[in-house]
C-alpha cells in the first residue's frame, strides 16, 4: 500500500512538473517573441528620439514636454535618447540608423524634410521599430503606405488648416472696417511663410487667406515672404516691407518666433499694433501671450505642444505595449486673443 501510495505521488509530481515545464517554455517562447523581456517592462524599454532643430522655440517646448511624459508614464530618463537633427536631412538619416543598431524599441521623429519621411520609415519598417511622426506631417501618400502595408507607423500633430483658419477668424471678428485703415475698400497683406517645404505653412498661409475672402473681404497681397520660421529673418523682412509699403494693413506670420520678429521691426517703425497695423501669428509662446493681453499683438493660435507631445508619448508606448494604435492621432488649436489669453497662459505654465 505504502509503495502504491509513493508510486501515485511520484507519477503526479512527474505530471505536475511535466505542466510546468510546459508553461515555463511558453512564457519563455512568449518573452522571446517579444525581445525577452516583458512588454510591461516600460522603465526598461529604449526610446529614440530626432527633433529637426532644438534651435527652433516651439519644438524646444515641446522636446521637454515630451521627455517629461514619457518619464511619468514610466520611461527610465536613462533610456530615452533626444537628438538634434540640426535642419540636416542626412544627419536625421544617421541618427535613424544610429538608434535601430543601439536597438530601441520604438522612434519618434519630427522630420527634417517630411516630403521624405519614406526613407526613415522604409529603416524603421525594415528592422521592425515602430515609428511615431511628430509635428510634421508626412504627405498623403506616404500615409497610405503606413495603412496599406500594416507598419506600425503613425503621425500624431494638428491639422494645420484649422491654424490658417482661426487666424483668418481673428481678423475677421476685428471687422472690415476696423481693419481696411486706409479706407480703399480693400485689405492690404503681408505674409510671412515658415518652410514653404513644410505642410503647416502651407495651409497657415491658404487658409488664413481663404477665411477672409470666404468672408467675402476683398485682399491684396503686398508681398509673401519666407522667414523659415525664424525671428530675425522675419524682423528683416518685415522692415523691407514696411520700407516699400506704407499701407500695410495686416501681417500674417505663420508661426509666433516670427511674429515676434515683425513686431520689432512694426515698433521700429513707430506704428502700433492694433491702430495701425494688425499682426498675429500661431503658437502662443508665452511672450507672444503676453504681448496679446498687453494689446500688442492682435492675436495667435495655441498650437497646443502639451496635448501633442503627450499625444505622442502615449502612442509610443502603446507601440511598446503591443496594443492598438491608429495610424493618425490628431489634436486642436485653440484661438487665442486678450479675451482668453489669460487662461492659456495659466495652461502653460502649469
Ligand atoms: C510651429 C512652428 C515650428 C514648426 C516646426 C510648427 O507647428 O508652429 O513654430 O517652427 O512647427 O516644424
Amino acid at each position: 500500500m505504502k509503495r502504491r501510495l509513493i508510486s501515485l505521488f511520484l507519477l503526479t509530481m512527474m505530471v505536475v512538473c511535466t505542466q510546468m515545464g510546459c508553461a515555463a517554455a511558453t512564457s519563455e517562447k512568449k518573452n522571446t517573441e517579444l525581445g525577452g523581456e516583458s512588454e510591461d517592462n516600460i522603465a526598461g524599454k529604449k526610446v529614440g528620439v530626432c527633433i529637426y532643430q532644438f534651435l527652433d522655440n516651439f519644438m524646444a517646448l515641446f522636446k521637454d514636454e515630451l521627455e517629461e511624459r514619457l518619464v511619468e508614464q514610466g520611461v527610465s530618463e536613462d533610456n530615452i535618447e533626444i537628438v538634434d537633427s540640426l535642419n540636416n536631412q542626412n544627419t536625421q538619416v544617421e541618427q535613424v540608423r544610429d538608434f535601430i543598431q543601439k536597438g530601441v524599441d520604438v522612434l519618434i521623429v519630427n522630420p527634417v524634410n517630411p516630403a521624405r519621411a519614406d526613407e526613415i520609415t522604409d529603416l524603421a519598417v525594415e528592422a521592425g521599430i515602430p515609428l511615431v511622426y511628430v509635428n510634421r506631417e508626412p504627405d498623403g501618400d506616404e500615409e497610405d503606405r503606413w495603412v496599406d502595408g500594416d507598419y506600425k507607423v503613425s503621425y500624431v500633430g494638428c491639422d494645420a488648416r484649422q491654424s490658417g483658419t482661426f487666424q483668418g477668424e481673428i481678423i475677421e471678428s476685428l471687422g472690415f472696417d476696423a481693419v481696411d485703415l486706409n479706407g480703399d475698400g480693400k485689405i492690404q497683406y503681408f505674409m510671412i511663410e515658415g518652410d514653404p517645404e513644410n505642410i503647416d505653412s502651407q495651409y497657415r498661409t491658404e487658409y488664413s487667406i481663404r477665411t477672409l475672402q470666404d468672408a467675402s473681404w476683398e485682399l491684396e497681397c503686398v508681398g509673401d515672404e519666407i522667414g523659415n520660421w525664424h525671428q530675425e529673418t522675419a524682423r528683416q523682412l518685415m522692415a523691407k516691407a514696411l520700407e516699400n509699403d506704407k499701407d500695410i494693413e495686416v501681417v500674417f506670420c505663420n508661426n509666433d518666433a516670427m511674429a515676434l520678429g515683425a513686431l520689432e521691426a512694426i515698433e521700429a517703425d513707430d506704428r502700433k499694433v492694433g491702430e495701425d497695423i494688425y499682426l498675429v501669428g500661431v503658437d502662443a509662446l508665452e511672450e507672444v501671450i503676453g504681448y496679446v493681453l498687453d494689446g500688442r499683438m492682435t492675436g495667435t493660435v495655441f498650437n497646443d505642444y502639451i496635448s501633442q507631445s503627450h499625444a505622442a508619448a502615449d502612442t509610443a508606448i502603446n507601440y511598446i505595449k503591443r496594443e492598438k494604435v491608429e495610424h493618425y492621432v490628431g489634436c486642436h488649436y485653440v484661438k487665442v486673443t486678450a479675451k482668453n489669453a489669460r487662461e492659456i497662459l495659466d495652461k502653460i505654465k502649469k
